[in-house]
């Protein structure tokens, strides 16, 4: 990382301090103060005191690491994962599953507060995991063949820089890929192309795990040939991708079909491995049940689903609407979610590509009118499309969000100017473990 090469320049101060934490930052790290400065301490949970050695300094803030616990905080637990700490993918292990989600509640209600100058009349109880280990369904592993290690790297990169963690298994990963790093590593190092596989990328779905293997150069037949009988001895599905998104292709099974259903709507989805799709299946499935509860649709209502990606919403929408229109920006996810449709026999939805930061009333299926918009939007929100959403005068609105700030900011538009009043809002523990906050709210028109 380039912020890396600079961050090396700065001397850092090597005294051990002492510290209390009075916060949770808003990617999971203990925030403390030092003489009047600001120091987020990673490993640190509100409320304790601990000892920590600065990692890095800059001028607004400093970065700490905890080097020991003093006073440990009743919500502290012992890790799962032997690298965390190390790894870049969790930040919240060393806190207790139900605290972490309760934490990220209050991460979204400070964000209303602060930036959106908001609040909803009712805090809902949070979506939760049965388990919220083995959880995550879509990833990129870092590949590395490293000579120090005398074996090739399989895993996340580490958290504060680019190297890839050198792990052997991943607790948060579904355990059909997350417990074979090892033989991942063990394959890839037999390979004539041991240190010509960038990364691989992972997709399960209701079956099994798909792996992409993003291959730099064409690999040997022998090379192959290793794969497939790793594909076979694990039961997994394999990919290759030697450039793009679209230079994808099968190599075991030579034809592959993704899919995962939503039994309470009797729908089913089919998908490639690098379509974007939730990565909680279960938490997934209680969000859509969730949202569609509080559309409070009925079979006569118009319905525009904002940012449908292939459709998870749309088909479940269908089944509860008189017509749903959903729009996404790209084009091969488009494609997919009307062939979604057509598979499910599903006939009373349209989808259309079109980039929703732009002007929403010039497009053509803009004006049929709708009584009741969803939207989930990526990280950035939906700022552009707020005061046209607001303009179409749906009873109700409900927005599904993986960015707090954004929905806050959103939903201050959506309340502070437009009319709308935040009747109920609140979290979904989609990604455990981690400091990724995702979260639901209804607006009403008043
Ligand atoms: C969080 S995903 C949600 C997808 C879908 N609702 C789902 O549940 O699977 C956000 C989607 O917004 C799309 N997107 C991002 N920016 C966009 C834009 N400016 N216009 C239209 N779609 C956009 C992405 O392609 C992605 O499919």
């Amino acid at each position: 990382m380039g912020k890396r090469g600079r961050r090396r320049h700065k001397k850092l101060p090597e005294e051990i301090v002492e510290v209390s934490i009075e916060g949770l930052s808003h990617d999971g790290r203990g925030v403390a103060r030092v003489d009047e400065k600001t120091v987020f301490v990673e490993g640190a949970l509100p409320g304790e005191r601990v000892k920590f050695n600065y990692v890095e300094v800059n001028r607004s803030y400093d970065v700490g690491k905890v080097c020991e616990v003093l006073d440990p905080s009743v919500d502290r637990v012992e890790p799962k994962c032997a690298v965390f700490g190390l790894c870049g993918g969790c930040s919240l292990q060393h806190m207790d599953a139900q605290k972490q989600i309760e934490a990220k509640q209050r991460i979204l209600l400070d964000n209303f507060e602060r930036i959106g100058k908001v609040a909803a009349d009712e805090i809902v109880t949070p979506l939760v995991n049965e388990s919220p280990w083995g959880y995550r369904r879509k990833a990129r592993l870092g590949v590395r063949s490293v000579k120090g290690k005398g074996r090739v790297l399989v895993g996340f990169r580490e958290k504060r820089n680019s190297f890839i963690t050198d792990m052997h298994r991943c607790e948060v990963l579904h355990p059909s890929v997350g417990e074979r790093l090892d033989a991942l590593s063990e394959l890839i190092g037999t390979l004539e192309a041991h240190n010509r596989i960038a990364q691989i990328e992972v997709a399960v779905d209701d079956e099994k795990a798909s792996l992409v293997f993003r291959n730099l150069e064409t690999l040997s037949d022998e090379d192959q040939q290793k794969l497939i009988a790793f594909a076979q001895k694990y039961d997994l599905h394999i990919f290759l991708q030697p450039k793009g998104p679209d230079s994808v292709t099968a190599l075991w099974p030579e034809e592959i079909i993704l899919s995962y259903a939503l039994p309470e709507f009797g729908v089913s989805y089919q998908f490639q491995p690098t379509d974007f799709t939730q990565v909680n299946s279960d938490i997934n499935q209680q969000m859509i049940s969730r949202a569609i509860d509080w559309l409070d649709l009925d079979q006569s209502e118009r319905v525009l689903d904002l940012f449908c990606g292939i459709g998870n919403f749309t088909l479940a929408l269908a089944t509860k609407a008189k017509w749903v229109v959903g729009v996404e920006g790209s084009e091969t996810l488009v494609e997919r979610a009307r062939e979604n449709a057509v598979r499910n026999g599903i006939e009373n939805v349209e989808y259309h590509a079109a980039d929703l930061s732009k002007e929403l009333e010039q497009m053509a299926w803009w004006s049929q009118g709708f009584d009741k918009v969803l939207l989930d939007p990526a990280r950035d929100g939906a700022q552009e499309a707020i005061p046209y959403i607001a303009k179409l005068g749906a009873s109700k609105i409900v927005y599904v969000s993986c960015n707090p700030s954004t929905l806050a900011r959103d939903a201050g538009l959506l309340v502070n100017e437009h009319g709308y009043k935040m009747v109920k809002a609140g979290v979904m523990d989609m990604f455990p473990h981690t400091a990724h906050v995702e979260s639901i709210a209804l607006f009403i028109k008043q």
